[in-house]
């Protein structure tokens, strides 16, 4: 049942019971936007109940037997934004950015399961050796974000850009983007990029263009721009329901970043109110946001990066500090028990773990693992050769400038 908690400072915000029913997507209209875009996400084919019911511990005992029958065969890749019940079973843990580079370097095992969502599986399978095969416990772990950037649009984009005469554009796409359009990004002289080495793509495109067309995040792009001193009156942003993107001619011959109008539901939630709240429950409080934040959070905070860097930087901390954190809540939730000595809160009253990324239940990795132990493979992740081609030559470029 939905209740509304009111905090001095902070909108009124709805608040559920149970936690997994909390759902990003609703708050932040991605799912509105999703609609308008008719996006279907791939469907997970029910799998027996028995998966779910069974007891926690017998789910993991069987799940960790199965591990060891695999051996090295198998490695597990999760992502730090999976909960606890599944990370916990992962060989690496990781950032998207440290996570494809484990894709790209685990040769020795057949197959990689991949704790985290549908595009980090894609990327692994664009990166993994001839004989490896890349599972993803559940196909609708997707991310709205991903989603919000069409291959067509994209290249409806590109051709009205090029229309208007205007050139030396590089594109870069976020790692959070499907195949197509990695694939798009490096047949068009393009890098992929990560939250964690966002900006020396942009200095790698800006040794070869003049322009950036970044998607799908305007917030990560916008603030990658800001850092590279970019002014705000040389953004745009391309909105793909409008002409043109909602700009006019001048404006985009005027532009040096033309922004995808496109966000994480997750990282949306985060703002400045709730950064000052925090400061006046603790003036001492160290303020530190993911860069998928709109701007004015990114620059109210004390400091913002990758979950690599969000992690590092409270682990590097002394004891006695205090974290107000603007991420994925399980991470926030793992950071707190492993760092009994710092407290360490989440920005957002309301505790809403990244619904996708949540899909991935401990079920799903049983029964994947079941039947992997069986030599039988269920949700393989796999981009045919073509797309594969030229995503590979944007990922690579990005692993070789990082
Ligand atoms: P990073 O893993 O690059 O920090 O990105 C966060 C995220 O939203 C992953 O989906
Ligand atoms: Fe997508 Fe945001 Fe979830 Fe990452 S945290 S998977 S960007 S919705």
């Amino acid at each position: 049942m939905a209740v509304s908690l009111v905090v001095p400072g902070v909108r009124s915000v709805p608040v559920v019971e149970e936690q997994a029913s909390c759902v990003p997507e609703e708050g932040t209209g991605a799912y509105d936007l999703l609609r308008r875009y008719g996006v279907t996400p791939q469907r997970q084919p029910e799998i027996p109940r028995e998966y779910f019911k069974m007891p926690q511990d017998e789910r993991e005992a069987r799940t960790w037997e199965y591990r060891r029958q695999l051996g090295d065969r198998l490695v597990i890749l999760g992502h730090h934004y999976q909960r606890e019940e599944v990370v916990q079973f992962a060989d690496f843990r990781g950032d998207s950015y440290k996570l494809s580079q484990q894709a790209a370097s685990r040769s020795e095992a057949d197959f990689i399961l991949f704790c985290g969502v549908h595009f980090m599986a894609e990327s692994a399978d664009i990166l993994r050796k001839p004989h490896q095969q890349v599972i993803l416990p559940n196909l609708s772990a997707g991310c709205s974000m991903a989603d919000m950037a069409k291959i067509g649009d994209v290249v409806d984009a590109w051709e009205s850009l090029h229309d208007l005469g205007i050139d030396g554009i590089v594109p870069i796409t976020y790692m959070n983007s499907a195949a197509s359009l990695k694939s798009f990004t490096g047949e068009n002289g393009g890098i992929v990029c990560t939250s964690s080495n966002a900006a020396k793509t942009f200095d790698w495109a800006f040794e070869r263009g003049e322009r950036i067309l970044f998607f799908p995040d305007e917030h990560l792009g916008r603030n990658t721009g800001v850092k590279k001193g970019i002014p705000l009156d040389k953004m745009v942003v391309w909105d793909p329901f409008k002409p043109l993107g909602g700009n006019t001619p001048e404006q985009l011959q005027n532009a040096t970043l033309i922004l995808w109008k496109g966000f994480c539901s997750v990282h949306a939630r985060f703002s400045v109110e709730q950064i000052e709240q925090a400061r006046r429950d603790d003036p001492n409080v160290n303020v530190i946001v993911h860069p998928e934040c709109r701007l004015e959070v990114v620059q109210a905070a004390d400091m913002d990066g990758s979950t690599e860097f969000i992690i590092d930087t409270i682990r590097n901390a002394p004891d006695g500090t205090n974290w107000a954190v603007g991420t994925e809540i399980n991470l926030v939730k793992r950071l707190a028990m492993e760092q009994p000595g710092k407290t360490i809160t989440c920005l957002d009253p309301v505790i809403c773990p990244c619904s996708t990324m949540y899909r991935v239940h401990p079920a799903y990795v049983l029964w994947a693992l079941e039947h992997l132990a069986k030599g039988e493979v269920v949700n393989r992740i796999s981009v045919d050769e073509e797309t594969k081609r030229w995503s590979l030559v944007a990922l690579e470029r990005m692993l070789s400038v990082a």
